[in-house]
């Protein structure tokens, strides 16, 4: 990741620098070439004029003059031609650029400047003609002529400028990028490290946050977040196991006692054979409630898929109060119903009343009275359970779903329930997407309020 970082940014900054380069090298080219095409115009034209003074006699151009004194003109690498009207060489002085070759010059077309190549070397030349100032006739030419060599040495040196630096320059972009990402990457491992470390029984560990706050702390805070669900939900598990075996091994306590004691006294003990039978009955009851309890926590989803979606919600609380009724004598149930239906599975609809009413019913007191209202609010069926009967304490009521949660810890063994109830009534409201409000006053009562998603088609049609 590092190196691949590095080594990406360092071709993209080589890519990047060539074409600098190339363009740096190529404008200074011109520029330096066309800036000695003007010093030699110049110097030419002066030379022109000098000799137009000097070396003219009566209007024509003297012959066999000693040209050295034009050196004045030269720079080292130039060479300075007289030339005649019709371009024949009449005297030369300074470097020895041309050697056998003839100096170019247009008496015609009148171009004065450009390149040529003598035996490999490049040479620049810029030719002004002699006016004579009395007739303003053309009465020979100055050609100045140099060579290219101090060019050379300026373009290759700054190629060599060029070069280093440029190399210098993807070294170290290649050393930045690959610092940087590393510096960039150093959390990521660090939390790769931990997410390393961490096993079931290692849940508590966390990934060590950045003191920046960058997208690497958004993660790892990401991270740490989903790491405490996690941790939460295993120790849920572990409660929950704790509290199921819990629960189990007491009524097999108590039937294991009892057995050995009808296997000691039953036989001749008419009494002890009674009560020992009614308890173990009553105790297998418990386990065989409790089993059908946690297997529909354990498969309620699983079994969502298996039934119609459509429950006729006034039809089952009618039959529910008509079960649950004989076995809480003396309350007065009454109920006020809307009709409607529900988008539920029918058995989980039908766990979900009876749950509810019978908490009404065991915690309300004999002569209060239980309150069931059903009615359609929208899109939502809303049913209200209330009773006038003991009421929830306060500091209890974000607890009553939780899994074995009773508020009465030592409850009486025939009234008491295993307190898995309202934890089954809250995952079956979660699956189906409903709501589930409580509101309860000491020794006044408690309301549970469940809201669910409402069928709104006609009936026998229904099927989602
Ligand atoms: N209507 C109510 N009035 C007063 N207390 C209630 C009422 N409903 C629930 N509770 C309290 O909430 C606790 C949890 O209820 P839940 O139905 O989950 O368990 P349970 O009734 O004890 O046992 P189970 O329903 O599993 O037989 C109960 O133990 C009870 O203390
Ligand atoms: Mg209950």
């Amino acid at each position: 990741m590092k190196l691949k970082i590095a080594s990406f940014t360092a071709v993209v900054m080589m890519v990047v620098l060539c074409i600098l380069d190339v363009f740096i090298y190529f404008t200074l080219q011109t520029h330096l070439a066309n800036l000695q095409m003007g010093n030699m115009n110049n110097t030419s034209v002066s030379a022109a004029d000098y000799v137009e003074r000097v070396l003219t006699d009566g209007g024509s151009l003297r012959t066999g003059s000693d040209y050295r004194w034009l050196d004045r003109f030269l720079r080292e690498g130039q060479e300075i031609y007289v030339l005649g009207p019709d371009g024949k060489v009449r005297g030369r002085t300074g470097a020895n650029l041309l050697k056998t070759v003839a100096p170019p010059v247009d008496v015609e077309s009148g171009v004065q400047q450009g390149h040529l190549t003598v035996h490999g070397a490049s040479i620049m030349y810029s030719v002004t003609p002699i006016v004579d100032d009395d007739s303003a006739r053309i009465i020979g030419y100055v050609e100045l002529l140099s060579d290219t060599a101090s060019e050379k040495d300026y373009m290759r040196l700054l190629v060599t400028v060029l070069v280093i630096g440029s190399f210098g320059a993807v070294l170290l972009t290649a050393l930045g990028g690959y610092v940087i990402s590393a510096a960039a990457t150093r959390p990521l491992k660090r939390m790769m490290i931990t997410v390393g470390r961490i096993e079931a029984n290692r849940l508590h560990e966390r990934v060590p946050l950045p003191r920046r706050r960058d997208e690497v702390a958004a993660l790892s805070q990401a991270f740490n977040r989903m790491l405490g669900r996690i941790e939460r939900s295993f120790e849920q598990q572990s409660q929950f196991v704790a509290d199921a075996s819990h629960e189990i091994r007491t009524p097999l306590t108590i039937i294991q006692g009892y057995a050995n004691l009808l296997k000691r006294w039953g036989k001749s003990d008419p009494n002890v054979l009674e009560q020992g039978l009614l308890v173990i009955e009553n105790e297998s009851r418990r386990l065989r409630t409790l089993a059908d309890d946690l297997l529909t926590l354990a498969g309620m989803e699983a079994s969502v898929n298996d039934e119609p979606h459509v429950v006729d919600v006034d039809e089952v609380i009618a039959e529910t109060i008509e079960t649950l009724a004989p076995l809480y004598p003396e309350r007065t149930i009454q109920s006020f119903l809307g009709g409607a239906e529900v988008a539920m599975a029918p058995s989980h609809f039908r766990r979900l009343c009876t749950n509810l009413l019978d908490n009404a019913l065991k915690y309300t007191p004999q002569g209060q009275e239980v309150n069931v209202r059903t009615s359609v609010d929208g899109r939502v069926v809303q049913l209200e359970f209330e009773d006038t009967g003991a009421g929830i304490p306060e500091d209890a009521l974000p607890h009553i779903f939780e899994r074995f949660y009773r508020v009465e810890k030592s409850r009486d063994r025939k009234g008491g329930g295993t307190g898995l109830g309202l934890a089954i009534v809250k995952e079956l409201i979660d699956l189906y997407g409903g709501t589930i409000g409580v509101h309860s006053t000491l020794a006044q009562g408690t309301t549970f309020t469940v809201r669910l998603p409402r069928v709104r088609e006609r009936p026998g049609k229904t099927q989602e």
